[in-house]
């Protein structure tokens, strides 16, 4: 990245990515992470398999595609953190800025029980290293899973470890903090992904798992089944809440973004898919229940590896690649609020990270103690956890969605929306374009709200 001149005048350039492989780095490696090695697998498990990873599908391309591009795109333009961004691209006196505004609301939620997940798996590498989890016994799987997150010590420890390592890399700055931590950690995960799931196929039994996977069973898709998997879109493409558009903010102007926006959403899902194919195989072999929920990924894999020649080793790499890819997950929650704090209200990038740790690591210990000493902290019959889960992935990102399909369609509007994403002309993109007008403007609002309204029971 350029400085300027240092000057008493001169502001030293804004920070951002400096390469196409380091915006690709950066941008998966905020949408790959415990979504998809984690709650896809657990969630499709506990769904009925097939039948709601196709409506998972046709909610990505519907839904959260559009949102994505539509995303990048604004921050792109305004070069400025989520409610800058807003800010400056709506007309006076409109308030879209709130979608920033409920984004940085919807990055503490996400982060205190992301981090708890993540904090799990940093944990797990170093009891998959000492051997204490090689086991294929299902009640011996889930006793060692529950002593860990019934533990109120372990529990924040770990979860403290997870904070302060992201809240040194984004200390390190965009370019050379997120860019360069992803653009290592992101070919290592698709080479450890790659080696784990050829290691689970070739399990005996492997293939009910994959039939599971691959052959839908329509009758467990229920309205609320179809949010979930909406949300669950949302989620792993890391959409609605502000985080695609402060990235966006640091890509460059060359970029295309519609083409981005494809590749990280089809790598993402190849991920998934992947997660989904070392998972299920390993749980139908060794009789685990694909209905495990949360747990799923804790007491299942290591039963993968157990049995096999070399398992501890493949164990410790798997919870390696789940730490790295919640790394750079988190890495773009985090730069939600912290950009919002330093360019906005002006303070240090320093005391930004320092003040959103603090606040994190109280909201944070609330979902960290959600087996222990708050487990009685009940709303709706969830518990802190839970709770920030389903509201952020249900409720805040679907209506931020909402928020920014309407602003780009109905208010910015066509003109602006075709110069941004054919860069000024330069892109020969026409005909996508008006499809991806058409269907921002009219299919993916009605459908967030319509699966919102439905999914939630209003009618
Ligand atoms: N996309 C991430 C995952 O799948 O794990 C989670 C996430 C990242 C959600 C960034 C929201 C976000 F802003």
């Amino acid at each position: 990245m350029t400085q300027a001149a240092p000057s008493a005048v001169a502001k030293p350039a804004r920070d951002g990515f400096t390469s196409s492989f380091g915006v690709l780095a950066a941008t998966l490696g905020s949408a790959v992470g415990l979504g998809n090695i984690w709650k896809f697998p657990y969630l499709t498990g506990a769904n009925g398999g097939a039948g709601f990873l196709l409506v998972y599908l046709v909610a990505t391309l519907l839904v959260a595609l559009p949102v994505m591009i539509s995303e990048i795109m604004l921050g792109r333009r305004a070069k400025a953190d989520a409610v800058t961004t807003l800010v400056r691209l709506a007309p006076r006196r409109q308030p879209w800025w709130l979608i920033g505004a409920f984004g940085v609301l919807a990055a503490f939620l996400i982060l205190a029980f992301y981090s708890e997940v993540a904090a799990w798996v940093f944990a797990y590498i170093f009891k998959a290293a000492a051997g204490d989890i090689l086991t294929t016994d299902p009640a011996q799987a889930s006793q060692s899973f529950a002593s860990l997150v019934s533990d109120p010590v372990a529990s924040l420890a770990w979860q403290w470890v997870v904070l302060l390592l992201i809240g040194g890399i984004i200390l390190m700055g965009v370019s050379k903090g997120i860019e360069a931590v992803t653009k290592k950690l992101m070919p290592l995960l698709f080479v450890l992904l790659i080696v784990i799931g050829v290691r689970s196929l070739t399990l005996p039994g492997a293939s009910a798992g994959l039939e599971f996977l691959f052959a839908p069973d329509f009758s467990r898709i229920t309205p609320a089944v179809v949010l979930t998997a909406m949300g669950l879109a949302f989620f792993k493409l890391s959409i609605g809440m502000g985080t695609m558009m402060t990235y966006g903010s640091y890509f460059r102007a060359d970029e295309n973004v519609p083409a981005t926006a494809l590749r990280v959403m089809s790598a993402d899902l190849f991920v998934s898919m992947l997660a989904g194919v070392a998972i299920f195989p390993a749980v139908f072999a060794f009789g685990f229940k694909p209905e495990a929920g949360p747990s799923l990924l804790f007491i299942t894999i290591p039963a993968v590896f157990a049995n096999m020649p070399f398992g501890q080793l493949f164990l410790v790499l798997f919870f390696v690649l789940a730490a790295i890819a919640a790394t750079g997950a988190m890495l773009s929650i985090l730069e939600v609020p912290v950009s919002v704090m330093s360019e906005r209200l002006g303070v240090s990038r320093k005391k930004a990270v320092v003040v959103n740790l603090a606040l994190l690591a109280v909201i944070g210990s609330v979902c960290a103690l959600s087996n222990s000493l708050t487990a009685h902290w009940t709303l709706f019959g969830l518990n802190a956890f839970d709770l920030f889960d389903y509201v952020s992935s249900n409720i805040l990102m679907p209506v931020g969605g909402i928020g920014l399909t309407v602003f780009v369609a109905w208010v910015w509007g066509r003109p602006r929306f075709e110069e941004a994403l054919s860069n000024g002309g330069r892109l020969a993109n026409r005909g996508v374009l008006d499809v991806l007008f058409f269907v921002t403007r009219w299919v993916t609002p009605l459908l967030i709200l319509a699966v919102m309204l439905k999914g939630l029971g209003a009618f």
